[in-house]
């Protein structure tokens, strides 16, 4: 059972900049909620018990996010807006989240390996609050069914363009069965033509506790920073890694065309904005 997951909310959000000069990168709305909101969600609906959340200076805000706000829920009561003052105290009792302060941005992996010690030893789940799915079954859980059969850490894996793979961590695969396979290697940003297949890892895993020992020895790769990525090349040297590729759309909402993406996407669905919305954009369409 994982019961676990960590949600790594630190990094500088460079691509972002302006944006992201005052308010963190997470904090970015997608449609009518900051984007770690949907992580968050994402972890309860996977009845995760603990949320770990990495932060780093700067980042106040999700926290305040996810806390009570008396006053303005006193405000929200004396305007009788019921409905506003529900979601706001929603948010304040979606989980138990508890925070650890990155204290230099060294890298993704970095960020995991100070959580060791609330892991203690559990297998866990990472979600990255950048990369957005909108599928029937949430990747996530589909990946559950991965680890309960094999017992082994399961990344998240999608084809990508050849020209797009430099953006990620590309992995050579052996397949073993309908959308899963085993990692022989994985490559951190790879050039197109050096990339071993067209596999790409995308933000969503189940780790085993192993990771830690990965990440303990693993040097700063790519940018100086330690990379996920290269502690998962040692840990499949010494046990089976799996990457499953998911059903679903996926959005890279850790740029700022991938963020707008995603709002499109997602608040065509929206359950009260969608069908406006839609009419917005036929509108747009006639004009281009
Ligand atoms: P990204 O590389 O997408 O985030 O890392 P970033 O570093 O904030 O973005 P850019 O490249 O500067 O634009 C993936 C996830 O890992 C977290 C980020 O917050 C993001 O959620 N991260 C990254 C950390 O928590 N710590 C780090 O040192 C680096």
């Amino acid at each position: 059972m994982i019961r676990k997951v960590v949600i790594p909310a630190a990094g500088w959000g460079v691509r972002f900049l302006p944006a992201t000069k005052a308010l963190p990168k997470e904090m970015l709305p997608l449609v009518d909620k900051p984007m770690i909101q949907y992580v968050v969600e994402e972890a309860i609906s996977c009845n995760m018990e603990q949320i770990i959340i990495v932060t780093s200076s700067g980042k106040s805000a999700i926290e305040e996010h996810f806390d009570r706000d008396f006053e303005l829920e006193y405000l929200l009561e004396q305007k009788k807006e019921r409905e506003l003052l529900e979601e706001v105290r929603g948010i304040a009792e979606l989980s138990n989240i508890c925070y650890v302060r990155q204290k230099e941005q060294l890298g993704l992996g970095h960020a995991i390996l100070i959580t060791r010690e609330l892991i203690a030893g559990e297998p866990f789940a990472v979600f990255l609050p950048d990369d957005v799915f909108d599928a029937k079954v949430s990747p996530i859980k589909q990946m559950l069914q991965v680890y309960q059969r094999y017992q082994g850490s399961v990344v998240a894996v999608r084809r990508v363009a050849r020209d797009e793979l430099r953006s990620y961590g590309v992995i050579e695969p052996q397949q073993i069965e309908e959308r899963v396979y085993q990692l022989l290697g994985v490559v951190e940003k790879p050039e197109p033509e050096a990339a071993p297949s067209d596999l790409a890892i995308l933000g969503r895993y189940i780790l085993t506790p192993e990771i830690f020992e990965a990440l303990e020895v693993t040097p700063p790769g790519i940018g100086g920073e330690i990379q996920l990525t290269d502690a998962l090349r040692l840990l499949a040297q010494r046990q089976a890694v799996y990457g499953y590729e998911f059903e679903g759309e996926y959005y890279d909402a850790g740029r700022p065309l991938g963020l707008l993406q995603a709002t499109v996407g997602l608040a065509l669905k929206h359950p009260k904005m969608g069908p406006d919305f839609k009419e917005f954009l036929k509108g747009i369409r006639r004009q281009l």
